[in-house]
């Protein structure tokens, strides 16, 4: 086992990032807070904080369209997120980072756009049997639209994804694959390289859901050749409402806008419209600027933090918590994968999740419980639901001693 004061590589400070994240210093039912449900939002630093309040108190305007110096102002700090974002991803330039509201918007976006100018009647999709619903449902509704058939890429026992039966799947009437990089429900880290190599053999584009990537480990959409990638800012310790939609340049240039309305036209008369260069044609109407401003901070945060540290610290951590949980009586980690990410779900023999998320609670620790948005990853395991600690840098050994010491009285209290 790992000693829990070995946990901390010198590179991160973790007492120093903690005083960075004020809403982890309070108590809950008199306990000192124990954050483990970071994958569905993660806390905000001071950094993000007062950018989005700076905004609010000093630059507060409408972008784009005002000459005035508010204007100009709110206009470069949202337009500077974007910049920074080319350099975070490594994309070629800003025209292929637009702002969305978050993942699920970003891919019913592509499903929108590109799928319905590209996916005909008897085309196929493929997904992956542990997406998240955001990374279902728009690709069933596009499917049903357009008469196309949606296949999935089955998992085995670990959770990892079956490769041999995706190539099988394969073939010259597929259009989109559509795979997260991460999964929400069991933390596997998804081979999206081979996977994106395979379908771009075939003539297949690529969609990766990396909602649940960015904030673990960088990401290089040219790297991986990605044909979109999707993220929301929240996850990545940015403000709510806001995330991107990266897409190569050639691809989004021969895509229809995905809404109408301000900011993504350049000329409109009565009778016509004309649309507007990228990024803007996808990007109708006034955006959540100070959520904007606010990703930019959080980039730049992460970014001085250092994503190699954080993934070697979460990993560390993950591998710590796993040992602590294998010896609870009763209990079953649920995702097992060869290559995992910050996400510890389990069952206990004879006891509901929301009993242990509601007794856990109780004591202060904050874990989720349900099926996560991924209902056939519970199908596939043959259960309902399962508690999940989901990890993020700013956690520590001693409070994935906690939930242990909490787990083993909950196994005692249900005995
Ligand atoms: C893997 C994955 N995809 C998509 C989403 C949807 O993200 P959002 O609700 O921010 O659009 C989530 C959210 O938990 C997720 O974990």
């Amino acid at each position: 086992m790992i000693a829990a004061d070995r946990l901390a590589p010198a590179s991160l400070d973790i007492t120093k990032i903690r005083e960075d994240f004020p809403v982890l210093r309070q108590s809950v039912r008199g306990k000192s807070l124990v954050y483990l449900d970071s994958a569905p939002t993660a806390q905000k630093p001071y950094a993000v904080i007062d950018a989005v309040r700076r905004f609010h108190e000093v630059d507060c305007a409408n972008i784009h369209r005002g000459v005035h110096e508010l204007s100009q102002r709110s206009t470069a700090a949202y337009e500077k997120t974007r910049s920074t974002a080319v350099r975070y991803f490594n994309a070629s330039s800003e025209s292929e980072l637009i702002f969305v509201r978050g993942t699920t918007e970003a891919i019913n976006l592509v499903a929108h756009s590109w799928g319905r100018m590209n996916v005909k009647s008897g085309d196929e999709i493929i997904i992956s049997a542990l997406e998240h619903h955001s990374n279902i449902v728009p690709w069933q509704m596009l499917c049903e639209e357009q008469g196309a058939v949606l296949r999935f890429i089955p998992i085995d026992d670990r959770g990892d994804l079956i490769l041999e039966a995706y190539d099988k799947l394969l073939n010259a009437r597929t259009r989109m694959v559509a795979v997260s990089h991460v999964s929400n429900a069991l933390g596997t880290i998804n081979p999206v390289r081979p996977i994106i190599e395979m379908a771009h053999a075939m003539g297949a584009l690529v969609l990766i859901d990396g909602a649940q990537a960015v904030p673990h480990m960088s990401v290089d959409v040219r790297a991986l050749d990605a044909d979109f990638y999707a993220f929301s800012g929240h996850k990545l310790f940015g403000p709510t409402g806001v995330g991107m939609l990266y897409g190569k340049a050639e691809l989004l240039e021969s895509m229809r806008p995905y809404q109408g309305g301000g900011d993504m036209i350049k000329t409109v008369t009565l009778e016509k419209t004309t649309y507007n260069d990228l990024p803007y044609k996808f990007e109708a109407g006034t955006p959540n600027i100070a959520g904007g401003i606010g990703l930019g901070a959080a980039f730049d945060y992460v970014s001085d933090v250092g994503l190699d540290a954080v993934a070697a610290y979460e990993n560390e951590l993950l591998v710590y918590g796993t040992e602590l949980l294998e010896q609870i009586p009763g209990l079953r980690i649920i995702g097992t994968a060869r290559e995992k990410a910050s996400v510890l779900s389990f069952v206990m023999e004879g006891i509901h999740p929301h009993d242990i998320g509601t007794v856990l609670d109780r004591m202060g620790i904050a874990v989720r419980t349900g099926h996560h948005c991924a209902q056939p990853v519970m199908d596939r395991f043959g259960i309902p639901a399962t508690t999940r600690a989901s990890l993020a840098f700013y956690n520590t050994p001693a409070e994935l001693d906690r939930l242990a010491a909490g787990l083993q009285k909950i196994a005692e209290m249900f005995a």
